[in-house]
């Protein structure tokens, strides 16, 4: 293989600190068949969203790093928090392509509104960042958002509660004022939050229309490739290891998890030291 098409041939760097990024990760897989990944879930220093901006920034700067020991081509940040935390030092450290989910989904929500008033539920790293009510006002357009974090939908999703009355009963004191407030459009501004997507939704009515970043990401992928010229030509024949799983802790937990997630089942996950990167 000469090094052009190595480069093609290289993987998708995708991360998040747990499970979340699966939900990206699967759209990816669905959009771009061709393409390998390697994903990495933090999942002993799981939640990021309770930890402050220096801490998600020194992590995800790390996990960059292993990413790059993997010779990926491109970077995508499958965690909300960490886009909105360490998307600017991460591109000052490296100069991988790179994709953040806080941009695709601030894009999505905008097309989607009619009335112009649009919800965001996230991690309180994202709340308390304010990047995606920067974004959205920055678009000019006369829009307002209604901001609320969730901090205990992380835990929920990661245990497993996505059917559960513990879950309908937090996730009702949580968005009750989002539900007073008249918003149209929702978005789910944590990549774990998708996999409680039916119990919001059933929450919120079916009046308001819920924003899955992951869609909007995987499209802005497919055109930065393309622009970079950087696509996978053909899909890797059988026996090849199309996508690959890393994580800090607990791997056996989170190949059952991520089997239960994406439409091809995976073989191994494997545990690394991300301290040492
Ligand atoms: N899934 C991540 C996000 O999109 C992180 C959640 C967390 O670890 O708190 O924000």
């Amino acid at each position: 293989m000469n090094d052009k098409e190595m480069l093609h041939n290289a993987p998708i760097g995708v991360f998040d600190s747990g499970v979340g990024g699966l939900t990206v990760a699967r759209e990816i897989m669905r959009q771009l068949p061709n393409e390998r990944i390697v994903y990495f879930g933090d999942t002993a220093r799981v939640p990021y969203g309770s930890k402050s901006p220096e801490t998600i920034t020194r992590y995800s700067s790390q996990i960059v790093r292993f990413l790059q020991t993997q010779q990926v081509k491109a970077i995508v940040i499958a965690c909300n928090s960490a886009s909105a935390c360490a998307l600017e030092t991460l591109e000052e450290e490296t100069n991988l392509p790179i994709i953040d989910v806080v941009r695709p989904g601030a894009r999505t929500a905008l097309e989607t509104t009619v009335n112009g008033k649009i919800g965001v539920i996230a991690t309180e790293a994202t709340i308390c960042s304010g990047i995606y009510k920067r974004y959205i006002e920055e678009s000019g357009k006369s829009v307002s958002t209604i901001s609320k974090a969730c901090p205990l939908f992380v835990p929920l999703v990661e245990e497993g509660l996505w059917e559960d009355p513990v879950t309908d009963e937090i996730a009702g004191r949580y968005l009750a004022e989002l539900i007073d407030s008249g918003i149209d459009t929702l978005i789910l501004g944590c990549t774990h939050y998708p996999l409680i997507r039916s119990t919001v939704g059933r929450i919120m009515g079916e009046k308001v229309c819920l924003v899955n970043p992951a869609y909007e990401t995987a499209r802005a992928l497919k055109q930065l490739l393309e622009k970079k010229g950087l696509e996978s030509e053909k899909r890797p024949g059988l026996g090849t290891e199309l996508y690959r799983f890393f994580v800090s802790d607990a791997a056996d937990k989170f190949q059952k998890f991520a089997n239960s997630i994406l439409p091809y089942g995976i073989l191994s996950a494997k545990v690394i030291n991300i301290e040492e990167f």
